[in-house]
């Protein structure tokens, strides 16, 4: 089977033929696929996932049925943080290809239907970038420094760094140069922080910012995108363990509310069309409130929800979590994202427990997760039902988030696995750059495509109702009432057309549901009793029901 000539069978919007019109609003419900670009497809046999290699799997991304791809950080890189350390944010590494196979990539998908979303990365340059090196070459008091956030450091002979922040990677937030000064770096010490507070960093990523609108990109997904605005005068953070604060407590090192006039500044050049372009926070803060602040209507589309990616496989946990999550955008008019997995955390099928238990749970998740009313991600591998690889050698491993997360993040980020019997599995024929587990030969591409309980065709058929069927995507969702571990509600979207019912069950017993409407998909074969459906443990379903049929799940 030839995957990457396979036409794309989904119809696609009637508005989207790669000059996107306005007030489509694609954004609210749009299936947006993560490309993590070093182990995708790698197309010039090196080891490692590049443009080309994207390019030629695009038809692959159509036929599967998502309306758009966010690709990594691809741009020129001394690769310390997989591309997040960026040295040029106008070219493209060598590595991954040219600026000409971007342009390519970008035309070949809006040719398909795909809209394609770019990765900016704004909190911090790579070391090794023109403006670092101008600064390092300045000396104590030149104003290169000035882009950076460069301080005398503590201490009688300023041998203390000047805060007690700490980096997400664990260790002292600042490293001192020889010259006795010290450089903020929240991430990496390869990773100095940009001090927003100067023109010229502000003027430079508008400019960015067009260089890719320019060149067909549809919008950015925003790294750290609450950590451009420090708090003024850089105080302490005092006794709190920082790692335990990121993500739930504050810090003044996130979430400062400076950073939405960055966010506002970027919305209105994204407005200037033509089409609808869109911002994406990759945002960290101490409440949903707080982070419904990204998409107010002046501020970028949509924000990643982490809560709901953290949420225990628990039936009243995570209809905590849509609650609130629903809560939160609904009253700024956003809509609320839906994401089990990115290239930062372990693989959703592990977390919730690995081997057949993981990965019946994970379909499960799947068709729970297309069903929320908003826009899902989906993080390549995850529609093979892709593990995380836990015993990668510890040579290999290269994340330098290793020494504060164990095992770090490259588990998440082995090459996606294409085809044939033999590792790399059609990733590219000069091996991956992390080797793949040999029984990953039943997950390939090839083997799942026409297998009828796959977990590859499950995300196609889910994605195709979630197209067709009027009560999907944007819309309203109601509760019902459902037996104990049990999430059951109802979909119905602005028309008076037919609504959908899900039901999912996280319980490890079997349960009863009234059926109602008819059954369009479930995670795992369920059987009729009566009128009731028998939900086995860890299985979801769908039913499409007519707004006339009682919403009777009582149980
Ligand atoms: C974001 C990225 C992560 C990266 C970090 C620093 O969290 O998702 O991969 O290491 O930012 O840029």
């Amino acid at each position: 089977m030839d995957l990457s000539s396979r036409p794309p069978s989904p119809a696609r919007p009637a508005e989207f033929s790669g000059s996107p019109a306005a007030g489509t609003r694609w954004w609210r419900d749009a299936v947006i696929y993560q490309v993590y670009v070093r182990s995708f497809a790698d197309a010039d046999g090196d080891g490692v996932g590049d443009l080309a290699g994207i390019r030629s799997r695009l038809p692959y991304l159509a036929a599967l049925g998502v309306d758009a791809l966010w690709i990594t950080p691809f741009y020129e890189s001394p690769m310390v943080d997989g591309g997040y350390d960026v040295t040029d944010y106008r070219s493209v590494d060598p590595t991954f290809g040219t600026l000409a196979d971007a342009v390519e990539l970008i035309e070949e998908a809006h040719r398909l239907g795909l809209r394609v979303i770019v990765d900016i990365v704004p909190n911090h340059t790579s070391d090794q970038h023109v403006w670092f090196q101008e600064a390092l070459a300045a000396g104590v008091s030149g104003p290169a420094r000035e882009r950076y956030v460069f301080r005398p450091g503590r201490g009688a002979s300023g041998e203390l760094p000047p805060n007690d922040w700490e980096s997400v990677f664990g260790g002292p937030a600042w490293t001192r140069l020889p010259d006795g000064q010290w450089y903020l770096h929240l991430f990496a010490p390869q990773q100095p922080d940009l001090n927003w507070e100067h023109p010229d960093v502000r003027a430079e990523f508008d400019d960015v910012l067009r260089f890719w609108l320019d060149l067909g990109a549809d919008g950015f997904r925003i790294d750290v995108a609450h950590g451009m605005v420090k708090a003024a005068g850089l105080p302490d953070v005092g006794d709190a363990p920082q790692s335990r604060l990121l993500g739930r407590g504050k810090v003044p090192y996130f979430d400062q509310d400076g950073v939405h006039d960055i966010h506002r500044g970027w919305r209105r050049l994204l407005a200037l069309g033509p089409g609808e372009r869109i911002g994406v926070a990759e945002a960290w803060a101490p409440s949903l409130d707080r982070l419904a602040n990204y998409v107010r209507p002046d501020e970028l589309h949509q924000v990643f929800n982490f809560d709901y990616m953290r949420t225990d496989w628990d039936a009243a946990e995570l209809r905590s979590v849509i609650e609130k999550s629903l809560a939160s955008t609904g009253p700024v008019g956003a809509p609320t994202t839906w994401v089990l997995s990115n290239h930062d955390v372990q693989r959703h099928v592990t977390r919730y427990g690995g081997d057949e238990l993981g990965r019946r749970r994970a379909r499960a998740a799947a068709l729970l997760t297309l069903a929320l009313p908003g826009s899902a991600y989906v993080y390549q591998g995850e529609e093979l039902g892709l593990p995380e690889v836990l015993d990668i050698p510890a040579e290999l491993l290269t994340d330098p988030q290793l020494e504060s997360l164990k095992g770090g993040r490259d588990g998440c980020r082995v090459p996606l696995p294409w085809s044939g019997n033999e590792p790399p599995f059609g990733f590219g024929s000069g091996g991956g750059w992390l080797p793949s587990p040999p029984e990953w030969k039943s997950l390939t591409v090839e083997a799942q495509w026409d297998d009828e309980a796959s977990t590859l065709t499950l995300y196609r058929r889910a994605l195709r109702i979630r197209r067709d069927h009027s009560a999907l995507g944007d819309g309203e969702l109601h509760w019902l009432d459902g037996p104990p571990d049990c999430l059951v509600f109802e979909r119905s979207g602005h028309s008076d057309g037919p609504r959908m019912l899900c039901a999912v069950n996280t319980g490890d017993r079997s349960v009863q549901i009234p059926a109602r409407g008819s059954l369009l998909l479930s995670s795992e074969p369920i059987r009729m009793e009566g009128p009731n459906a028998v939900l086995p443990p860890d299985t979801a379903a769908w039913w499409s029901t007519e707004p006339s049929e009682e919403p009777d799940t009582g149980g």
